[in-house]
């Protein structure tokens, strides 16, 4: 029998074929892709708990995989979920299926506005926000976060400047923060929402990180300052994060007021939606009624693979800024002290030291001479990856 828990095993992905992140180093360093380790995309290197694969095996057994509808159990596991990890009552009723969380931005951009409207974020910040507002003809404001020395916070001020824009009609919250790893203050998130809702601002709150939280932080689901918020803000939820399922594309968009809802579902259809994947159902059902156990001991092992790089880099590359990882398993590693424009920063760290992180300048400009390190990985393979990147540049 398996071992429940094994976050040790390297799984072999490099040569799966279809791992996105392994792939798309691959195509990216060409005939050098050889031993270079990829610590890149958002999704974890750790086999999947054992009770989502003998769940998914359980389906595959029935040999029938057509259309499929959500049942009362599949609802009961959301809400409990919601209930028992983040002390947030929903009503079945109030969720929205999406087959990820971008679509659902898509879904919801369309909804919520018309082309030419503004759309706040705040960079550094997952690029598919910037990218799904481009493509959808918004208008990007950026409220770009404050950084002091790795710690990162919210400049209000900017931000009150940016939400009274005529044409500000949305704002789209990443809350846990990723790339910085913040778990945004209750008094922080009051100040958006008193922002927001002064300048008629609708908030989407992306909270796709919000059961990787690491004590003693705590997040505060959005809607859940102010029941006034109920209608004026929709919260993006999954499992996909927190159990590595994202290739089981299963989200559940939280959207309080009907009316709201009625137009995501409209805006879903128009953009090709209508339903989840056979296999989204059991697997988000393991997850969150079965899987807690193993959550909470992926958490602590990822929370050891931070104190690791930070022990290791902090003691042979004092001059690369850490910063605090209160969230997520994504570190946020600024290089700029080591004097390395973008280009060659990356031309180093994958050539040289042969670790394939993701660019910080993905995020925005903001993230120039950072980068992304994705520690969900066996133990052995973060200590490799700081090896190399201690050992290439202490020999610069
Ligand atoms: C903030 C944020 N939102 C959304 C996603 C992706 O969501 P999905 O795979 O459900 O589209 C990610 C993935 O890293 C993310 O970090």
């Amino acid at each position: 029998m398996t071992n429940q828990y094994d976050f040790d095993t390297i799984v072999d992905r490099r040569t799966s074929g279809n791992s996105y992140k392994w792939e798309g180093m691959k195509s990216a360093m060409k005939e050098n892709a050889g031993n270079v380790l990829a610590v890149s995309t958002a999704d974890m290197d750790f086999l999947t708990a054992t009770k989502i694969v003998e769940r998914l095996r359980e389906s595959a057994r029935r040999e029938i995989f057509g259309y499929t509808c959500p049942t009362n159990e599949y609802y009961d596991a959301i809400v409990n979920w919601m209930q028992r990890r983040h002390q947030w009552r929903i009503e079945k009723e109030s969720i929205a299926l999406a087959p990820g969380i971008v679509s659902a931005l898509t879904y919801l951009i369309h909804a919520l506005t018309e082309p030419g409207d503004g759309i706040v974020i705040q960079p550094p910040v997952y690029p598919p926000f910037a990218r799904t507002i481009r493509v959808l003809g918004r208008e990007q404001i950026s409220n770009p976060l404050v950084n002091a020395n790795g710690c990162y916070s919210i400049d209000f001020d900017d931000l009150e400047q940016k939400a009274a824009r005529k044409n500000a009609k949305l704002m789209i919250l990443c809350s846990p923060h990723n790339p910085v790893g913040r778990v945004w203050l209750r008094a922080e998130l009051e100040q958006v929402a008193d922002i927001c809702l002064r300048h008629d601002v609708f908030i989407i709150s992306d909270e796709i990180h919000f059961d990787i939280v690491f004590p003693p932080h705590r997040h505060t689901v959005f809607p859940t300052l102010d029941r006034d918020l109920q209608n004026r803000c929709v919260v993006c939820t999954s499992p996909s994060k927190s159990f590595n399922i994202a290739g089981l594309q299963v989200s559940n968009i939280v959207i309080p007021n009907r009316e709201i809802r009625q137009k995501y579902v409209d805006a879903a259809l128009y953009c090709g939606f209508n339903a989840l994947n056979t296999l989204a159902f059991p697997a988000c059902i393991a997850a969150y009624n079965e899987c807690e156990d193993w959550f909470d001991k992926a958490l602590k092992y990822i929370r050891q693979n931070d104190q690791l790089v930070r022990d290791v880099l902090g003691q042979r590359l004092p001059n690369v800024v850490i910063s605090p990882l209160q969230a997520t398993y994504l570190q946020w590693l600024d290089f700029s002290r080591l004097g390395f424009d973008a280009l060659t920063l990356r031309q180093f760290l994958r050539e040289k030291a042969g670790v394939f992180f993701d660019d910080g300048f993905l995020f925005g400009d903001e993230g120039k001479q950072f980068e992304r390190f994705n520690l969900a990985y066996p133990r052995a393979v973060i200590e490799e990856v700081v090896r190399r990147v201690a050992k290439a540049a202490n020999c610069k």
